[in-house]
Protein backbone atom coordinates (compact mmCIF):
# COMPACT_ATOMS: atom_id res chain seq x y z
CA UNK A 1 0.00 0.00 0.00
CA UNK A 2 1.24 3.50 -0.89
CA UNK A 3 0.05 6.60 1.50
CA UNK A 4 0.07 9.55 0.23
CA UNK A 5 -0.79 13.17 2.60
CA UNK A 6 -1.96 15.90 1.36
CA UNK A 7 -0.11 18.77 3.21
CA UNK A 8 0.67 22.41 3.46
CA UNK A 9 -0.26 24.36 6.83
CA UNK A 10 -1.64 27.06 5.32
CA UNK A 11 -5.51 27.29 4.76
CA UNK A 12 -7.47 27.12 1.67
CA UNK A 13 -4.75 26.22 -0.90
CA UNK A 14 -6.96 23.15 -1.77
CA UNK A 15 -5.09 20.37 -0.13
CA UNK A 16 -9.50 19.11 0.53
CA UNK A 17 -10.32 19.38 -3.28
CA UNK A 18 -6.71 17.29 -4.07
CA UNK A 19 -7.37 14.45 -1.58
CA UNK A 20 -11.48 14.00 -2.62
CA UNK A 21 -10.33 14.11 -6.05
CA UNK A 22 -7.29 12.40 -6.06
CA UNK A 23 -8.53 9.31 -4.28
CA UNK A 24 -11.56 9.46 -6.72
CA UNK A 25 -9.18 9.71 -9.38
CA UNK A 26 -7.37 6.45 -8.56
CA UNK A 27 -10.42 4.73 -7.38
CA UNK A 28 -11.46 5.49 -11.37
CA UNK A 29 -8.51 3.83 -12.06
CA UNK A 30 -9.27 0.58 -10.33
CA UNK A 31 -6.89 1.19 -7.52
CA UNK A 32 -8.41 0.20 -4.02
CA UNK A 33 -8.27 3.70 -2.71
CA UNK A 34 -8.98 4.84 0.82
CA UNK A 35 -9.10 8.35 2.07
CA UNK A 36 -8.59 9.44 5.62
CA UNK A 37 -10.18 12.75 6.60
CA UNK A 38 -7.72 14.03 9.00
CA UNK A 39 -9.08 17.13 9.73
CA UNK A 40 -11.62 18.62 12.26
CA UNK A 41 -13.54 20.41 9.65
CA UNK A 42 -14.55 16.91 8.21
CA UNK A 43 -14.52 18.68 4.89
CA UNK A 44 -13.54 15.76 2.72
CA UNK A 45 -16.60 13.83 4.62
CA UNK A 46 -18.81 16.13 3.96
CA UNK A 47 -17.41 16.45 0.35
CA UNK A 48 -18.82 12.33 0.32
CA UNK A 49 -22.62 14.19 1.94
CA UNK A 50 -21.79 12.75 4.91
CA UNK A 51 -22.74 15.49 7.84
CA UNK A 52 -19.98 14.89 10.23
CA UNK A 53 -22.23 16.17 13.07
CA UNK A 54 -24.14 12.79 12.48
CA UNK A 55 -21.32 9.96 12.71
CA UNK A 56 -21.02 7.78 15.74
CA UNK A 57 -17.85 6.54 15.02
CA UNK A 58 -14.68 8.59 13.05
CA UNK A 59 -11.50 7.96 12.81
CA UNK A 60 -10.89 10.00 16.06
CA UNK A 61 -11.98 6.88 17.55
CA UNK A 62 -8.94 4.28 15.59
CA UNK A 63 -6.54 6.68 16.72
CA UNK A 64 -7.75 6.78 20.61
CA UNK A 65 -9.06 3.73 21.03
CA UNK A 66 -6.43 0.58 21.03
CA UNK A 67 -9.80 -1.69 20.55
CA UNK A 68 -10.88 0.57 17.12
CA UNK A 69 -8.87 0.02 14.11
CA UNK A 70 -9.50 1.12 10.62
CA UNK A 71 -12.08 -1.06 9.32
CA UNK A 72 -14.29 -0.04 11.89
CA UNK A 73 -14.68 3.52 10.88
CA UNK A 74 -14.55 3.62 7.25
CA UNK A 75 -17.39 4.34 5.30
CA UNK A 76 -18.50 3.12 0.97
CA UNK A 77 -18.78 6.14 -1.13
CA UNK A 78 -20.82 6.25 -4.25
CA UNK A 79 -17.54 5.55 -6.06
CA UNK A 80 -16.68 1.41 -5.72
CA UNK A 81 -13.27 1.21 -5.27
CA UNK A 82 -13.16 4.18 -2.87
CA UNK A 83 -13.22 4.25 0.99
CA UNK A 84 -13.39 7.11 3.19
CA UNK A 85 -12.92 7.67 7.08
CA UNK A 86 -14.42 10.56 8.53
CA UNK A 87 -13.76 12.62 10.57
CA UNK A 88 -15.63 15.49 12.75
CA UNK A 89 -15.29 17.68 15.34
CA UNK A 90 -14.16 15.11 18.03
CA UNK A 91 -10.50 15.05 16.17
CA UNK A 92 -10.10 18.57 17.53
CA UNK A 93 -9.21 16.53 20.89
CA UNK A 94 -6.65 14.55 19.08
CA UNK A 95 -3.88 17.71 18.61
CA UNK A 96 -3.91 17.89 22.33
CA UNK A 97 -4.57 14.00 24.04
CA UNK A 98 -2.63 12.22 21.15
CA UNK A 99 0.98 11.99 22.24
CA UNK A 100 1.70 9.00 19.93
CA UNK A 101 2.80 10.52 16.75
CA UNK A 102 3.09 6.67 14.82
CA UNK A 103 -0.74 5.67 16.09
CA UNK A 104 -1.91 6.52 12.71
CA UNK A 105 0.61 4.31 10.70
CA UNK A 106 0.76 1.58 13.21
CA UNK A 107 -2.94 1.62 12.47
CA UNK A 108 -2.95 1.47 8.54
CA UNK A 109 -0.37 -1.37 8.71
CA UNK A 110 -3.25 -3.29 9.60
CA UNK A 111 -5.37 -2.42 6.55
CA UNK A 112 -2.07 -2.36 3.85
CA UNK A 113 -4.02 -5.44 2.14
CA UNK A 114 -6.62 -4.26 1.68
CA UNK A 115 -5.76 -1.00 0.11
CA UNK A 116 -3.63 -0.16 -2.90
CA UNK A 117 -3.81 3.59 -1.46
CA UNK A 118 -4.07 5.65 1.01
CA UNK A 119 -4.77 9.39 0.88
CA UNK A 120 -4.74 11.60 3.67
CA UNK A 121 -6.06 14.90 4.02
CA UNK A 122 -4.30 16.73 6.48
CA UNK A 123 -6.09 19.66 8.54
CA UNK A 124 -4.37 23.51 8.00
CA UNK A 125 -1.27 23.42 10.89
CA UNK A 126 1.47 21.18 11.20
CA UNK A 127 0.35 19.78 15.27
CA UNK A 128 0.21 16.34 16.10
CA UNK A 129 -2.27 14.99 13.10
CA UNK A 130 -0.36 16.13 10.44
CA UNK A 131 2.98 14.74 12.05
CA UNK A 132 0.61 11.32 12.24
CA UNK A 133 -0.06 11.92 8.74
CA UNK A 134 3.45 12.55 7.82
CA UNK A 135 4.91 9.71 9.58
CA UNK A 136 1.80 7.05 8.00
CA UNK A 137 2.81 8.51 4.26
CA UNK A 138 5.58 7.22 1.71
CA UNK A 139 4.67 10.84 -0.42
CA UNK A 140 3.82 13.90 0.28
CA UNK A 141 1.77 16.44 -2.49
CA UNK A 142 1.62 20.25 -0.65
CA UNK A 143 -0.72 21.77 -2.90
CA UNK A 144 0.30 25.62 -3.56
CA UNK A 145 -1.87 28.38 -4.18
CA UNK A 146 -0.73 29.97 -6.65
CA UNK A 147 -0.10 33.64 -5.32
CA UNK A 148 2.84 35.83 -3.81
CA UNK A 149 2.22 34.66 -0.12
CA UNK A 150 2.66 30.77 -1.24
CA UNK A 151 5.86 30.39 -0.38
CA UNK A 152 5.55 31.19 3.51
CA UNK A 153 5.57 28.15 5.40
CA UNK A 154 6.29 26.29 2.82
CA UNK A 155 9.54 25.59 4.36
CA UNK A 156 8.64 24.78 7.63
CA UNK A 157 6.71 21.93 6.37
CA UNK A 158 9.55 20.84 4.25
CA UNK A 159 11.94 20.61 7.22
CA UNK A 160 9.49 18.48 9.01
CA UNK A 161 9.45 16.24 5.87
CA UNK A 162 12.95 15.83 6.48
CA UNK A 163 13.66 15.45 9.82
CA UNK A 164 10.94 12.87 9.61
CA UNK A 165 12.50 11.29 7.00
CA UNK A 166 15.94 10.81 8.62
CA UNK A 167 15.06 10.75 11.91
CA UNK A 168 12.30 7.82 11.96
CA UNK A 169 13.49 5.31 9.82
CA UNK A 170 12.05 3.39 7.73
CA UNK A 171 10.13 6.02 7.48
CA UNK A 172 11.06 7.09 4.29
CA UNK A 173 8.57 10.04 3.16
CA UNK A 174 9.40 12.37 0.71
CA UNK A 175 8.37 14.93 -1.01
CA UNK A 176 6.49 14.12 -3.94
CA UNK A 177 5.63 16.99 -5.36
CA UNK A 178 4.15 20.78 -5.47
CA UNK A 179 0.93 20.84 -6.96
CA UNK A 180 0.06 24.51 -7.89
CA UNK A 181 -3.33 24.79 -7.45
CA UNK A 182 -6.27 27.51 -7.64
CA UNK A 183 -4.51 29.22 -10.95
CA UNK A 184 -6.29 32.04 -12.31
CA UNK A 185 -7.21 31.59 -16.12
CA UNK A 186 -4.93 32.81 -18.10
CA UNK A 187 -3.89 36.33 -16.45
CA UNK A 188 -0.28 38.09 -16.91
CA UNK A 189 0.26 37.43 -13.32
CA UNK A 190 -0.84 34.08 -12.74
CA UNK A 191 1.46 32.87 -15.48
CA UNK A 192 4.73 35.27 -13.97
CA UNK A 193 4.39 33.40 -10.72
CA UNK A 194 3.97 30.28 -12.34
CA UNK A 195 6.86 30.66 -13.75
CA UNK A 196 8.39 31.92 -10.59
CA UNK A 197 7.44 29.08 -8.43
CA UNK A 198 8.90 26.71 -11.30
CA UNK A 199 12.27 28.48 -11.16
CA UNK A 200 11.94 28.15 -7.17
CA UNK A 201 11.29 24.26 -6.50
CA UNK A 202 12.53 23.44 -9.85
CA UNK A 203 11.88 19.78 -10.87
CA UNK A 204 9.65 19.67 -7.45
CA UNK A 205 6.53 21.08 -9.44
CA UNK A 206 4.03 18.59 -10.80
CA UNK A 207 3.48 19.34 -14.61
CA UNK A 208 -0.09 18.85 -13.62
CA UNK A 209 -1.61 21.83 -12.45
CA UNK A 210 -5.20 22.90 -11.07
CA UNK A 211 -6.59 25.67 -12.58
CA UNK A 212 -9.76 27.44 -10.91
CA UNK A 213 -12.66 25.79 -11.99
CA UNK A 214 -16.48 26.40 -10.62
CA UNK A 215 -17.41 22.48 -10.92
CA UNK A 216 -14.53 21.56 -8.11
CA UNK A 217 -15.87 24.17 -5.90
CA UNK A 218 -19.22 23.09 -7.02
CA UNK A 219 -19.16 19.58 -5.90
CA UNK A 220 -18.77 19.05 -1.96
CA UNK A 221 -22.36 20.96 -1.95
CA UNK A 222 -23.64 18.01 -4.23
CA UNK A 223 -21.85 15.76 -1.97
CA UNK A 224 -19.50 14.05 -4.66
CA UNK A 225 -16.28 14.78 -6.15
CA UNK A 226 -16.12 16.37 -9.57
CA UNK A 227 -15.13 13.27 -10.87
CA UNK A 228 -18.69 11.65 -10.43
CA UNK A 229 -20.55 15.32 -10.24
CA UNK A 230 -18.65 16.75 -13.33
CA UNK A 231 -16.75 13.84 -15.15
CA UNK A 232 -16.67 16.26 -18.39
CA UNK A 233 -15.22 19.52 -16.70
CA UNK A 234 -11.89 20.74 -17.09
CA UNK A 235 -10.44 20.41 -12.89
CA UNK A 236 -11.51 16.33 -13.41
CA UNK A 237 -9.18 16.04 -16.56
CA UNK A 238 -6.47 18.04 -14.28
CA UNK A 239 -6.97 16.13 -11.08
CA UNK A 240 -6.73 12.97 -13.40
CA UNK A 241 -3.69 14.29 -15.02
CA UNK A 242 -2.10 14.44 -11.80
CA UNK A 243 -3.35 10.82 -10.40
CA UNK A 244 -1.44 9.47 -14.02
CA UNK A 245 2.03 11.54 -13.07
CA UNK A 246 2.32 10.22 -9.66
CA UNK A 247 1.63 6.67 -11.31
CA UNK A 248 3.93 6.99 -13.84
CA UNK A 249 6.74 8.45 -11.19
CA UNK A 250 6.32 5.40 -9.25
CA UNK A 251 7.06 3.19 -12.86
CA UNK A 252 9.99 5.13 -13.59
CA UNK A 253 11.09 4.66 -10.09
CA UNK A 254 10.26 0.85 -10.43
CA UNK A 255 11.98 0.12 -13.87
CA UNK A 256 15.12 2.25 -12.65
CA UNK A 257 14.74 -0.03 -9.28
CA UNK A 258 14.79 -3.10 -11.45
CA UNK A 259 17.40 -2.20 -13.92
CA UNK A 260 19.88 -1.63 -10.61
CA UNK A 261 19.02 -4.75 -9.32
CA UNK A 262 19.95 -6.38 -12.47
CA UNK A 263 23.24 -4.55 -12.20
CA UNK A 264 24.35 -5.68 -8.61
CA UNK A 265 27.37 -7.73 -10.00
CA UNK A 266 28.75 -4.46 -10.99
CA UNK A 267 29.15 -1.31 -8.48
CA UNK A 268 30.34 1.22 -11.00
CA UNK A 269 27.14 0.72 -12.86
CA UNK A 270 25.08 0.44 -9.63
CA UNK A 271 26.89 3.98 -8.65
CA UNK A 272 25.88 5.38 -12.58
CA UNK A 273 22.25 3.88 -11.61
CA UNK A 274 21.83 5.73 -7.97
CA UNK A 275 22.41 8.73 -9.70
CA UNK A 276 19.62 8.41 -12.64
CA UNK A 277 17.51 7.04 -9.56
CA UNK A 278 17.94 10.56 -7.79
CA UNK A 279 16.52 11.97 -10.97
CA UNK A 280 13.60 10.07 -10.90
CA UNK A 281 12.50 11.29 -7.69
CA UNK A 282 9.03 10.70 -7.93
N1 LIG B 1 -9.25 24.56 -8.38
C1 LIG B 1 -10.25 25.15 -7.70
N2 LIG B 1 -11.16 25.91 -8.36
C2 LIG B 1 -12.15 26.53 -7.68
N3 LIG B 1 -12.33 26.45 -6.38
C3 LIG B 1 -11.46 25.71 -5.66
C4 LIG B 1 -10.37 25.02 -6.29
N4 LIG B 1 -9.67 24.37 -5.34
C5 LIG B 1 -10.27 24.65 -4.17
N5 LIG B 1 -11.34 25.45 -4.36
C6 LIG B 1 -12.23 26.01 -3.33
O1 LIG B 1 -11.42 26.80 -2.45
C7 LIG B 1 -11.78 26.58 -1.10
C8 LIG B 1 -10.59 26.01 -0.32
O2 LIG B 1 -10.26 24.76 -0.90
P1 LIG B 1 -9.98 23.47 0.00
O3 LIG B 1 -11.05 23.29 1.01
O4 LIG B 1 -9.69 22.35 -0.91
O5 LIG B 1 -8.64 23.96 0.72
P2 LIG B 1 -7.93 23.35 2.02
O6 LIG B 1 -6.47 23.59 1.85
O7 LIG B 1 -8.39 21.98 2.24
O8 LIG B 1 -8.53 24.28 3.17
P3 LIG B 1 -8.28 24.04 4.75
O9 LIG B 1 -6.87 24.52 4.99
O10 LIG B 1 -9.30 24.90 5.42
O11 LIG B 1 -8.45 22.60 5.03
C9 LIG B 1 -12.98 25.65 -1.13
O12 LIG B 1 -14.15 26.43 -1.10
C10 LIG B 1 -12.86 24.93 -2.47
O13 LIG B 1 -14.10 24.52 -2.99
MG1 LIG C 1 -9.17 21.05 3.97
Amino acid sequence: MRTIAIANQKGGCGKTTTAVNLAAAFAEKNYRTLLIDLDQQGHSTIGFGYNPDELKVTIYDALVNDNIGIPEVTMNTKIEQLDLAPSNVMLSGAEIDLENIVILSEKLKMVSEKYDITIIDCPPSLGMLTLNGLLASTGVVVPVQVHYYAMEGLKQLFETVNVIAERFQPSHVRILGVLLTLVENNTLLSRQIQQQMREFFGDMVFDAVIHKNVRLAEAPSAGEPALFYAPGSKGTAEYRALAEEIINGWTLVEQVKTLAEELSDDGTLIEQRSDDYDLVRR
